[in-house]
């Protein structure tokens, strides 16, 4: 199936989208505007606000917004005018979104190829060809949606050669932020230039080592330059990267390395994270010997960064088999040859969790990733020239690999690479950095945002926080408090908030509140569908939603960075995605639309509770009870019960120093019942310990587990517990003895 061309079609867009639409609305007197074009490590900013203390010196105390009762988080609030008023624009006004919204959805193939031609191609994609063709129904043939099919180009030509081809190899890319805080020596910057010779030289050694075209490639290695520049080498010589997240046990790294059929690992001897040094190359040889004997898959070479992780390692080295990083790169030639490759060629695999137990491999194509990553990046954080952005997500996700790697290098930008954590050495190490680096986009996750309230306002008080002009976020649900402190407190009620709701398998955004003048931001709701995003509801009948509703999110269009298949197994993928709604892609998320017809995202569908025939979702109730002062985060399951069918069970972790008694039970049971009703009654309440809920590295919560626990499960056979980020988590919600 191909989008026939309308009339409207043949029209091009009103005006480049890479170049011309960007504006800047009249400048208000005095507003707050950054550097640009940083070309070295800059000094730390003072603080913003004379009366907060400092970071170094004795830590802040908890602000009296953490336990005193805080004013309700608005319901509405408009994109800042003093944002939209000290920034360039590249959409002028959601008028201008929709134009260029209807424009992409009426004709996708002349939208996104218009967009495509501002990308190198070493061969154009077949001009008597649609760009995009598709199906979507399984019923009807194999699922599959191919854009730019028989065009031939390179990711990493693009993100880095035409940089500096155009004279940018001066500029930063990555400003390189170390675990510790007092690290100064490793801390540095790397230009374009200086990052494209690495990635030459990684990518001979990695010819060297037999790497070719197709073949698969694995990282397990930190955050750090060092990880994406083996992503751009092995996209360079059209290799298939798989990066598995460093904080995966042996056992999910030998599944990973099989599946990706890679014969090549690269690794570190170790790396610090936050106070604790992890021995990573001991876990990468645990896993290759693993891999042999589970599943008979061989890894030939495992190339070892020194050093990599902060400190060194005295890691046995088996010869034949492990090479130095150092020695791998000594000879090799700081220029390397591009390999042009199909649109639809793998780009990467990225192993994420499903329901079951096996990881499902998602895997990227480079033509339409490459343009859904760079166009996704540039509108949804409205990145100009100049801007420095941090993102705080690890290249073991999605997002580390779509706004780290890819998409903010495409467009050329400088970012904050930061190998530690949000919380260490304390609470104000991101607002350190934001002030260090005039940062101007920040992109992290609800969960580390309400870590972080928790803390207290005074550890971003401290700091100069005042460059941020787009405050991201990603990974679930916003509840409104999070949002609200992230807006006031961060951004200091001058930037603007992106709640970007999108997968591992959409690869970029696919609903988000772009960051336009006209648009009234809704804390919690992601509300627009992103360029050529066809969002639909349906009932669980397959039944269309119009209107205020509710229902399973689903896509009715191929979007250019849409994964094409699931690594070694199409029809899971087809089953997984298509089958029960066929001709639609289903998020497995729950979305309401409101009279606005804004999206709000309902927690996942298997996440669904269903209490006397009322439907609820599981990120509704939390948000309520998280409404509650002195609750800091809660995680609600369903539990069988006689006679509503099912019952909420809530798992509830209170604010540092605050007990759970019968008046906060009864606070919890008030703000369900004003937020949502009567039939959102909490059934049992689990007062959660110091500990917190049992959550993977990445923030998600483990709900199967809450759920196994809930239901008297849990002293037995709890399953895979090996993404757990912190596994004595467990003993307390179990009222074991903490390991
Ligand atoms: C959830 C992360 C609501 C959702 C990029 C989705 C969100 C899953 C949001 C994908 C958001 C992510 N609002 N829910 N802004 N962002 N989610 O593959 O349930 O790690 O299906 O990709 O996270 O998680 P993944």
């Amino acid at each position: 199936m191909a989008f026939a061309a309308s009339p409207a079609a043949l029209r091009p867009p009103a005006r480049s989208l890479a170049s011309a639409a960007c504006r800047r609305l009249p400048a208000a007197a005095g507003r707050r505007r950054k550097g640009r074009s940083p070309r070295s490590l800059p000094a730390v900013s003072p603080p913003r606000r004379a009366a907060a203390s400092s970071q170094s010196a004795s830590p802040p105390q908890a602000s009296a917004g953490d336990g005193a009762a805080p004013r309700p988080p608005p319901t509405e609030v408009p994109v800042p005018a003093s944002y939209l008023e000290a920034n360039e624009h590249h959409l002028g006004s959601l008028a201008e979104y929709e134009t260029l919204y209807n424009q992409s959805v009426a004709d996708p193939d002349a939208f996104w190829s218009t967009i495509a031609r501002e990308f190198y191609w070493e061969k154009p994609w077949p001009a008597d060809a649609p760009a995009v063709s598709w199906n979507f129904d399984p019923t009807a043939g194999p699922v599959y949606a191919h854009w730019w099919k028989g065009g031939r180009t390179n990711i990493c030509y693009n993100a880095l050669d035409v940089h500096v081809a155009a004279g940018r190899g001066d500029n930063v890319a990555f400003f390189f932020e170390p675990n510790g805080d007092d690290d100064d020596g490793r801390r540095r910057s790397v230009t374009y230039a200086e990052l494209l010779a690495d990635v030459c030289r990684t990518a001979n050694a990695l010819t060297a080592a037999g790497i070719r075209a197709g073949d698969g490639v694995v990282t397990y290695m930190p955050m750090g330059v060092q990880l994406p520049t083996v992503m751009l080498a092995a996209a360079r010589i059209g290799a298939v990267h798989s990066v598995v997240f460093g904080g995966f046990s042996p056992a999910a790294l030998a599944a990973r390395l099989a599946a990706a059929g890679a014969a090549v690992i690269v690794t570190t001897d170790g790396v610090g994270r936050g106070a604790k040094w992890v021995p990573l190359k001991a876990a990468a040889d645990e896993a290759i010997a693993l891999a042999a004997a589970e599943y008979g898959h061989t890894v030939t070479t495992q190339l070892v960064v020194r050093g990599g992780g902060g400190g060194e390692a005295d890691v046995p080295m088996v010869t034949g088999r492990d090479v130095w990083w150092d020695d791998a790169l000594a000879g090799a030639a700081d220029t390397a040859p591009v390999v042009w490759v199909d649109a639809e060629d793998p780009l990467f695999c990225l192993f994420t969790s499903g329901s079951t137990g096996a990881p499902k491999g998602v895997v990227h194509t480079v033509g339409g990733y490459m343009v859904g990553a760079a166009t996704t990046f540039k509108f949804s954080f409205n990145y100009m020239p100049g801007d420095v952005y941090f993102c705080t997500a690890d290249c073991g996700w999605i997002t580390g690999h779509t706004y780290v790697t890819y998409g903010p290098l495409l467009n050329g930008a400088t970012q904050v690479i930061f190998e530690g954590i949000p919380t260490y050495p304390d609470a104000g190490r991101l607002w350190a950095i934001v002030a260090r680096y005039r940062v101007n986009i920040l992109y992290t996750a609800p969960t580390a945002l309400r870590s972080l309230k928790r803390a207290g306002d005074a550890y971003v008080t401290a700091h100069d926080t005042s460059s941020l002009k787009v405050l991201g976020t990603v990974g679930e649900p916003i509840n409104p408090e999070a949002w609200d402190w992230y807006y006031s407190v961060v951004g200091d009620a001058s930037a603007t908030v992106v709640d970007s709701y999108w997968q591992t398998e959409t690869g970029a955004h696919v609903i988000v509140p772009l960051p336009v003048a006209g648009l009234s931001l809704k804390p919690g709701c992601a509300q627009l569908p992103h360029l050529g995003i066809v969002p639909a509801l349906l009932d669980d009948n397959g039944n269309v939603v119009e209107g205020e509703g509710e229902g399973n999110l689903v896509i009715a269009r191929p979007w250019p960075s849409a994964l094409r298949t699931l690594m070694g197994d199409h029809g899971r993928m087809e089953s997984t995605y298509f089958s029960r709604f066929p001709g639609y892609y289903m998020t497995g998320d729950g979305a309401r639309r409101d009279a606005d017809g804004h999206l709000w995202l309902t927690g996942r569908i298997d996440d669904v509770l269903n209490v006397s025939g009322h439907r609820m979702g599981t990120a509704e109730v939390e948000s309520a009870i998280v409404g509650v002062p002195s609750v800091a985060e809660a995680a609600v399951v369903g539990i069988p019960h006689e006679v509503t069918g099912e019952a909420l069970y809530a798992f509830v972790v209170l604010m540092p120093g605050v007990e759970g008694n019968d008046g906060l039970r009864a606070a919890i049971t008030a703000e369900l019942r004003a937020r949502i009703g009567p039939i959102a009654r909490v059934e049992t309440l689990h007062w959660v310990g110091g500990r917190g809920l049992p959550k993977t590295r990445s923030g998600k919560i483990l709900r199967r587990l809450l759920r196994l626990i809930a239901t008297g499960g849990g002293e037995g056979d709890l399953g895979d517990v090996s993404t757990l980020a912190d596994p004595s988590v467990l003993d307390e919600l179990l009222g074991r003895p903490v390991a």
